[in-house]
């Protein structure tokens, strides 16, 4: 019986001590990017695929227009070769909406790499959905991929560093701030962090940046005009895994109370249990003690455990004390 009941307790503590070492995790989340970034990284993956594939019998140096599937219809996509040495001793005055200075630098080091350029047209905040902001320009991209086996997808990106002055990006065709509010450039590195920058001054619509990444001007929304929810179509894979994740949070609250409750029961039961096993102790050793006829009178008035007996001890004279005493622990 006790060490059933040990155990049971010790079962529901250890219960409850893994739904709260579970539970931190999913407070993380708080910080995830207002789109679906594991969305936007396989768009990033098909483009690469079809950059390739617009590689036929590829002259470095020469950008290529690429094709994309119909269902992204509206994404433009463009790629250029280099040997490795070359980008960074010569640049690339003019890759579409950008130009790369000398001096960029790819890591791991490859032998050939080639940049694949994006503009994501109609597509830009469906992918890059930035709430409390509205684009004025389309989203480019220029990522840097190994170059060297033209068959391959599913390349993760070199990383990239513009060593002297940074990579320019000209944006074409920027849409004015609908009430002179200030256009900023903003950045979403790979991970999807949004960084914002303004404008270099004397240019018109220029970013510059030193890393890849997709690019675009954008002005904040929320300050004057009214929210505008058409700005952001729900973006795939957005909803569900949502609502995976707060289904999993209702199970592990679901845990926490349930392991809670499980837990108070056994120990207020235990408790009980002790209660009751250390009231019968203590009869039974008096009631040994009134067998061996040692003295009880002293002891019981102290501190009995017994209000009855401690009740009556006050009305009763001396003499009857002991013998309703002997009487009653004699009856247990
Ligand atoms: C690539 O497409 C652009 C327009 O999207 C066009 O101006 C350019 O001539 C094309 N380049 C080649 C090599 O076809
Ligand atoms: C578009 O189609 C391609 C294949 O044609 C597929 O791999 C890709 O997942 C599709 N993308 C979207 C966003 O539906
Ligand atoms: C973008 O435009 C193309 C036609 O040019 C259309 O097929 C596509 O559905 C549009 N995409 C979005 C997200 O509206
Ligand atoms: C190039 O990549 C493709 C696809 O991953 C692979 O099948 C092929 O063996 C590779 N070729 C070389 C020469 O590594
Ligand atoms: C692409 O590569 C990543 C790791 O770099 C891997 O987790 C993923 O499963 C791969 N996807 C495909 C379609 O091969
Ligand atoms: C910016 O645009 C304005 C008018 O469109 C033009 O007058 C000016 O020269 C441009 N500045 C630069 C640095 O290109
Ligand atoms: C937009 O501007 C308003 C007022 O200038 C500011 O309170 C708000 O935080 C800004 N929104 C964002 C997303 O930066």
């Amino acid at each position: 019986m006790d060490s059933i009941r040990r155990s049971l307790v010790l079962i529901a503590f250890l219960g409850i001590l893994s739904a709260y070492a579970q539970s931190p995790p999913s407070i993380a989340p708080a910080a995830t990017p207002a789109f679906s970034i594991s969305a936007a990284r396989s768009l990033d993956a098909l483009l690469q695929d079809y950059a390739y594939r617009a590689f036929v019998r590829p002259r470095t140096g020469v950008l290529y227009n690429a094709s994309v599937p119909p269902n992204i219809t509206g994404i433009t996509l463009s790629v250029i070769r280099f040997r490795s040495g070359s980008l960074r001793s010569k640049g690339v005055a003019q890759l579409k909406e950008f130009s790369v200075p000398v001096g960029v630098i790819e890591k791991p080091w490859v032998q050939r790499l080639a940049l694949v350029y994006q503009n994501l047209g109609n597509w830009s905040s469906s992918y890059y959905g930035l709430p409390g902001y509205t684009f004025l320009s389309p989203v480019l991209a220029l990522l840097a991929y190994d170059a060297q086996n033209l068959s391959a997808t599913n390349l993760s990106e070199l990383s990239f560093v513009a060593s002297g002055k940074p990579i320019l990006i000209h944006f074409q065709n920027v849409k004015s701030p609908i009430d002179g509010s200030t256009p900023q450039c903003v950045w979403f590195n790979l991970e999807g962090l949004p960084e914002f920058k303004d404008l270099e001054s004397g240019e018109n619509n220029t970013c510059s940046t030193t890393q890849q990444g997709h690019f675009s001007i954008v002005v904040n929304s929320t300050a004057p005009p009214a929210p505008a929810p058409s700005e952001r179509p729900p973006t795939p894979g957005f909803g569900p895994s949502e609502k995976k994740s707060s289904s999993k949070k209702v199970w592990k609250i679901v845990g926490i109370v349930v392991g809670s409750f499980l837990f108070l029961v056994l120990l207020s039961s235990f408790i009980a249990w002790m209660w009751r096993h250390h009231k019968k102790k203590e009869l039974k050793t008096m009631a040994d003690r009134s067998e061996q006829g040692e003295p009880l009178r002293r002891r019981t008035i102290g501190g009995s455990p017994m209000p009855l007996a401690g009740a009556s001890q006050r009305t009763l004279p001396e003499p009857p004390e002991d013998e309703f005493q002997s009487r009653e622990t004699s009856t247990t």
